[in-house]
């Protein structure tokens, strides 16, 4: 097993260095001179244009993909998208027919929940595809079409390049629709999957540089809470860090949209509660430092990931992390990375198995 993890001390710290070639992988071949080719996926150009409706069904940390993926779809698509926990989905019916896509994204291609939503998508006549990290699993069987990320295979139980790629893979989709619906040029599309492609090294750079997330890892290790803050999609990547932090160190977390601390959260806080920021570059980044500013002024440690340059958050942050600056939707490949490790290794310095949380399966196959 100490070969498997390839000299890394846990499968999850492995499967967080890979991340890089995960990435790299997912993106090979996906691009041509005339934009992004997806040939694996068998829906007609016809039928990708007349889609008027996506819905996205996923659990745990695809669901959290998912939820980036939709800012990314309607941002470049201009389709209405929605995102919706598969446990929910079929129970309240949707409205669903021909016109809809409905896209579900799963690990192991074998959770029961979305295979459930899925089979009902398709009872209801809409299209069905899977984003999936598994070759020949169910969920790509009985999907009309797949696109599958080649994560390769993910054994910790916790999910770290899975989400990764599920986002590559979902940024994939959304520029291909844009492009066969005619929004996007392919040139467009072309810029934006180059910047894609620079990640891979970016996360190379920022993995170097975690000496610092380590340290604090072992400040917080004996935390009452920490409480995560994001706005646009650095509120899925809070989320996935309140996540990541339940399922292997046990501790009570919560992400929120920063802009609903207000109405309720913040009095959660009290004198040194954690708050772990992600600020956005974009417009956005003004209305999340003045959300933190109010958590400080109630007493929280504030941890700040924001990106290389962003020196306005200096003064209202107890620690910062740094990351490298990439286009606003892209940014959860940067930022969810530092949060991945902080729960790897305050579950380690409070003693527990990390590959093997309790209570917790890789695969969820029972509804
Ligand atoms: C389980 C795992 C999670 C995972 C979720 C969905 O709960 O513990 O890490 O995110 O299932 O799994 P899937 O294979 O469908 O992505």
């Amino acid at each position: 097993a100490a070969a498997e993890k390839g000299g890394f001390d846990h499968f999850m710290l492995k499967e967080i260095a890979d991340q890089p070639q995960a990435i790299a992988d997912t993106l090979l071949g996906r691009l041509t001179e005339n934009g992004i080719a997806l040939d694996e996926v068998r829906l007609s150009d016809q039928d990708l244009r007349d889609v008027e409706k996506v819905f996205i069904v996923a659990c745990g940390t695809a669901y959290h993909s998912g939820m980036v993926a939709k800012y990314a779809i309607e941002h470049w698509t201009r389709i209405p998208c929605e995102v919706e926990l598969a446990s929910e989905f079929r129970y309240r019916d949707p409205i669903l027919d021909r016109s809809t896509l409905v896209i579900a994204i799963s690990q192991s291609g074998e959770t029961m929940d979305t295979l459930m939503a899925l089979r009902h998508a398709k009872q209801q006549n809409a299209r069905v595809l899977a984003i999936c990290n598994t070759n020949g699993s169910t969920i790509p069987r009985e999907s009309d079409a797949v696109l599958y990320t080649h994560g390769g295979p993910e054994i910790a139980v916790a999910s770290t390049k899975a989400f990764l790629t599920q986002l590559v893979a979902c940024y994939l989709m959304g520029l291909y629709l844009a492009q066969v619906r005619g929004i996007m040029y392919p040139d467009e599309v072309g810029a934006v999957v180059q910047q894609l492609q620079q990640t891979p090294d970016l996360l190379r750079g920022l993995l170097d540089q975690m000496d610092g997330v380590r340290k604090l890892s072992r400040d917080l290790a004996s935390a009452r809470q920490v409480l995560f803050i994001g706005r646009h999609v650095g509120y899925p990547v809070a989320l996935e860090g309140a996540l990541k932090l339940k399922e292997l160190a046990y501790m009570h977390a919560e992400g929120f949209a920063a802009g609903e601390l207000k109405h309720g959260p913040i009095a959660l806080i009290d004198d040194g509660t954690p708050v772990i920021c992600v600020v956005p570059s974009s417009a956005m980044h003004d209305k999340v430092v003045s959300n933190i500013q109010e958590v400080r002024a109630r007493g929280a440690r504030t941890i700040i990931i924001a990106e290389e340059g962003d020196e306005s958050v200096e003064a209202y942050a107890d620690d910062v992390i740094r990351v490298p600056r990439v286009p606003t939707l892209l940014a959860p490949l940067m930022t969810t990375v530092p949060l991945q490790i902080l729960a790897c290794e305050i579950a380690t310095a409070r003693g527990y198995d990390v590959d093997q949380p309790r209570n917790l399966a890789k695969s969820v196959t029972v509804e």
